[in-house]
């Protein structure tokens, strides 16, 4: 298993991690972002095969949505915008590796432009309960998106 990013060679055929409109954006469109800078796309392969990916880009949130003392601007953030695992693969702990893999990634953001945190929209209830488990909480007025701080990541893997 390895986490790589996303090249025109991957093969990425035939996935399907339930969810048509992932689907679609991984085998036909995450290329096209990538190379517009819209956002990077990491894949989860096992030999050849994609078990698994994640798109994140940046974005800001507003302060008063989440749990940050700071004067009222908009803050920087980690967008996580897609996460995914074919259906071959879940329930066996790959989008928590995946999950695990982008926190790094905002980490390593914090440290060269700054960033407060990783925020993403939950599609469903299934999805908002996966990103709870992984620590992740609802913005104050808005359920479904989610919100982890930079520092709680830290502190997670200190
Ligand atoms: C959501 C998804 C990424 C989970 O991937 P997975 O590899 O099956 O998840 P994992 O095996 O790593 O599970 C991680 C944790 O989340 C929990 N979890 C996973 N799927 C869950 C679900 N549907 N409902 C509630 N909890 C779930 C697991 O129980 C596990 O917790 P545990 O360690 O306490 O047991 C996968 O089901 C998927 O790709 N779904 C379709 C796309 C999607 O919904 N993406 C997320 C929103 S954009």
């Amino acid at each position: 298993m390895l986490i790589k990013t996303l090249n025109d060679d991957d093969i990425l055929e035939g996935f399907d991690c339930g969810i048509e409109a992932l689907n679609i954006f991984i085998t036909k469109n995450a290329m096209n972002y990538q190379k517009a800078f819209a956002c990077k796309t990491y894949l989860l392969k096992s030999n050849e095969r994609t078990c698994g990916f994640y798109s994140i880009s940046a974005t800001v949130i507003e302060q008063s949505q989440v749990d940050i003392r700071w004067p009222k601007h908009p803050l920087p953030a980690i967008l996580l915008g897609r996460l995914a695992v074919d259906l071959n693969y879940q329930k066996q702990g790959f989008g928590a590796i995946l999950f695990a893999d982008a926190c790094k990634k905002v980490i390593d953001a914090a440290n060269i432009i700054g960033c407060v945190g990783l925020i993403t929209d939950a599609k469903d209830q299934k999805a908002i309960l996966f990103y709870s488990k992984l620590g992740m909480k609802p913005f104050k007025t808005k359920s479904n998106t989610l919100f982890l701080k930079t520092k709680e990541i830290m502190s997670n893997i200190n």
